[in-house]
């Protein structure tokens, strides 16, 4: 017998390895666009998804901006010529200590006069602008602290015109009022500074010198008679310390507390020296 002669395959079976070949092929191609698209598509998803809503997610997670407090609220017009006032008035600032003054001053709800020396203005010059959105009354202290009466009358005033100007420009206001350093003035320079006017005080609370709370509460409760101007420090800390029992204890005592002009019932005038407010 001779070998078999072979059959020849159907058509379908000799079609398989191409239809496998094809299938396989397709395969191949889809297996490798399969994974391309979606990694494509991912980070394109994602990186829209992650920007898209960026901004709302920034400014919603952003910190609240600090609203500035409201300024406090006008204080009923005090009348000095009716009730006893007494006005505290704090020298040689702004220094570091001023914030926490001003908070305790808007904490206790005390309106104050400020005698600023010029070279202190224009080193703190946002603290004069608080002096003045707080309410308070600004006023100048000489340049750099110098006794006005060791000076040339003209160099004086000069020095007082200029701490004026630096005060105008930290806060826009403008002030004839000058403390003298010391409490040191004679005729010679009052004349001399035309168009201000000098505020001394007639109760000193000596913190400059004891800085000893106690004593400086003491001092402005035991001392003090209806229109008193009360010498303070701004650049004292036991001066921040005194001020709640100051406060509290000067209007036990039945004092209205209100700024230097305040305590008059019409505007100070030009070429005075001051020493206290009239009392009813
Ligand atoms: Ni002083």
């Amino acid at each position: 017998m001779g070998p078999q002669p072979r059959s020849r395959p159907p058509l379908w079976q000799a079609s398989v390895p191409l239809i496998i070949g094809v299938f396989g092929a397709g395969l191949v191609a889809f297996s490798l666009i399969l994974p391309t698209t979606p990694t494509l598509s991912a980070p394109v998803a994602a990186k829209a998804t992650i920007t898209a809503p960026a901004p709302a997610e920034v400014s919603k997670q952003a910190p609240p901006s600090p609203l500035p407090e409201p300024p406090p609220p006008p204080q009923e017009p005090i009348d000095c010529s009716k009730v006893p006032c007494v006005a505290l008035t704090f020298d040689d600032g702004p220094s570091p200590n001023s914030a926490g003054l001003l908070d305790q001053l808007r904490a206790l709800g005390v309106k104050a006069t400020f005698f600023n020396t010029g070279q202190n203005v224009v080193n703190h010059p946002d603290q004069v602008k608080r002096q003045v959105d707080d309410g308070h009354v600004v006023a100048g202290h000489s340049w750099n602290h110098t006794d006005m009466r060791k000076q040339k009358p003209g160099k004086a005033c000069d020095d007082a015109a200029r701490t004026a100007e630096a005060i105008r420009n930290a806060s826009g206001v403008e002030t004839i009022l000058v403390r003298p350093p010391y409490g040191g003035w004679n005729q010679t320079v009052l004349s001399a500074c035309q168009g201000m006017t000098f505020i001394l005080w007639n109760v000193d609370t000596l913190d400059w010198s004891t800085h000893d709370a106690a004593k400086i509460t003491d001092h402005a409760l035991n001392d003090s008679k209806p229109g008193s101007i009360i010498l303070m420090h701004d650049t004292v800390p036991e001066t921040v310390d005194a001020l709640p029992g100051v406060v509290a204890g000067l209007r036990d005592l039945g004092y209205a507390l209100v700024t230097v002009p305040e305590l008059w019932t019409s505007p100070i005038t030009p070429g005075q020296a001051i020493y206290s407010g009239p009392h009813p």
